[in-house]
């Protein structure tokens, strides 16, 4: 009889860019693919739980056996994970949520070929908010950086109120965005750990197995 580490947990991941509409046809967003949050939702659903992939705009298929919810801003992701993160037992924030959004969505196309300024405003900490939830699931955060990326990592997980953080550099080619492979680093409550180097997905088995024997 084959283990299921997550039989009879619920998963809700995030995964993908989000996109912070300017006006009808352009956006402000960045460059992931969703391949990590793609690959912990395959795995984790693989591994015996009830998986949730809240996801930005991708061009990757529905992973199997995982219900997908596709959103395209920072807000919408937001509140679909509001609607499920209250009864997970694990939360993992894999989306590279834009920090920011235009001030303006315009109505209509803009129209001008000059110059202009363009304001951005704040988005919600997706990460943050569920993190702060009395009784809320276990969670695990990832940090993309380019330079100082542990004491960057260390930071985040402290600020957000994240149980665990995966931190990687994502100006090694082998890793981050776009890469299928990855190279992180696990800050979590017992310490801090480098992960071997693999696919995308056997780093999500990494992190999994090691966050697994750890939930209620
Ligand atoms: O602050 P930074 O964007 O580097 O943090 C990365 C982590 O926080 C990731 O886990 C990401 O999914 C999450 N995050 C979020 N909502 C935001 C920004 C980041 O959930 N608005």
């Amino acid at each position: 009889l084959a283990v299921k580490p997550l039989a009879g947990k619920r998963v809700v991941i995030t995964a993908g860019p989000t996109r912070e509409p300017l006006d009808p046809v352009r956006f402000v967003s960045n460059r992931s693919s969703g391949k990590m949050g793609y690959a912990l939702a395959a795995t984790a659903a693989e591994l015996g739980a009830a998986v949730t992939l809240v996801s930005g705009p991708t061009a990757l298929p529905d992973p199997v056996a995982v219900d997908t919810v596709r959103v395209e801003t920072a807000e919408e992701m937001l509140d679909a994970v509001q609607e499920r993160a209250a009864d997970a037992d694990l939360f993992v924030g894999c989306a590279a949520v834009s920090d920011h959004k235009p001030a303006e969505r315009l109505d209509r196309k803009r129209k001008g070929k000059g110059g202009f300024a363009l304001e951005l405003t704040p988005n919600p900490d997706i990460l943050a908010a569920v993190a702060a939830l009395d009784n809320g699931p276990v969670t695990l955060g990832f940090a993309a950086e380019t330079h100082d990326a542990l004491a960057h990592g260390r930071e985040k997980r402290a600020a957000k109120g994240a149980d665990w953080l995966a931190v990687n550099d994502v100006t090694e080619a082998d890793a981050g965005f776009e890469a299928d492979t990855n190279r992180v680093t696990l800050l979590g409550p017992d310490g801090e750990e480098t992960l071997p180097f693999g696919t995308k997905h056997e780093v999500a088995r990494a992190l999994l197995a090691r966050i697994a024997p750890r939930l209620a």
